[in-house]
């Protein structure tokens, strides 16, 4: 098991998404994560079907894994991923993170138990449009839950405030009152302003694209993303 894989859940984690990441150096842009202070790399795999884009597959993720030992948290935009997991299990990630709104060639709660199995965390992801209610069933089997704050498949879109922080909090307030401990993650749209704003919804594991690798100075945007969310409203 990765250390990181111990950090509890009122830690905050800032993950940069290499989505935003200077593609014609990768090995370079992980560098300069884990030399900003980074402890988890998010890593954002897109399939064309299930969202609009396409990013990158199980050997972005085994290349990734090679240069690099920080915590590998890889969140499948995809159809199937029960079909393509042994793929990315063995490509090293550190958890892997699934849609509730995807389909399965077996079911959703046998692909969280296999990620499970294979000693690795495993999320279970919200589209903004998508209840609460579709992740109960699952809770109790998972390490986080991400609840997207911008419809994916891409970089750079805006933080949607009114359709998921009301979600948020009430999945905080579950796992509180359930005697639950995974984590909650948000995506899309985080800057220091949102990320206090999520945090203070319950998040403590909040993905950056573009306010992390954007600025030129990584250290610098990753201290402020963190200062951000740890303080008070
Ligand atoms: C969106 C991806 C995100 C993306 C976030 O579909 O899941 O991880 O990298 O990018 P920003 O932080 O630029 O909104
Ligand atoms: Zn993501």
């Amino acid at each position: 098991m990765h250390p990181e894989s111990h950090t509890p859940p009122s830690e905050i984690i800032i993950l940069p998404s290499v989505l935003a990441a200077d593609w014609s150096c990768m090995g370079d842009e992980v560098r300069r994560a884990e030399a900003a202070g980074a402890r988890r790399l998010h890593l954002d795999v897109m399939d064309g079907a299930f969202v609009d884009n396409i990013s990158f597959g199980p050997n972005m993720v085994k290349t990734i894994r090679g240069v690099t030992d920080l915590y590998l948290d890889t969140h499948l935009m995809i159809h199937r991923a029960d079909h393509y997991l042994q793929r990315f299990i063995d490509a090293g990630t550190h958890n892997i993170t699934v849609h509730v709104e995807a389909h399965y060639d077996t079911s959703l709660a046998e692909t969280l138990g296999r990620i499970r199995a294979a000693g690795l965390q495993c999320g279970l992801a919200l589209n903004p449009a998508t209840p609460l209610d579709a992740a109960l069933p699952y809770l109790h089997q998972i390490d986080l839950l991400l609840v997207m704050t911008v419809v994916p498949g891409f970089g750079g879109q805006s933080f949607m405030e009114k359709e998921t922080m009301p979600k948020l909090a009430a999945a905080r307030d579950y796992r509180d009152t359930h005697g639950l401990h995974f984590h909650l993650q948000v995506d899309g749209g985080i800057y220091p302003d949102t990320a206090g704003i999520a945090a203070r919804h319950g998040a403590n594991l909040l993905v950056c694209g573009t306010s992390s690798f954007g600025p030129p100075d990584m250290t610098a945007a990753l201290h402020e993303l963190a200062t951000a969310a740890r303080s008070p409203a």
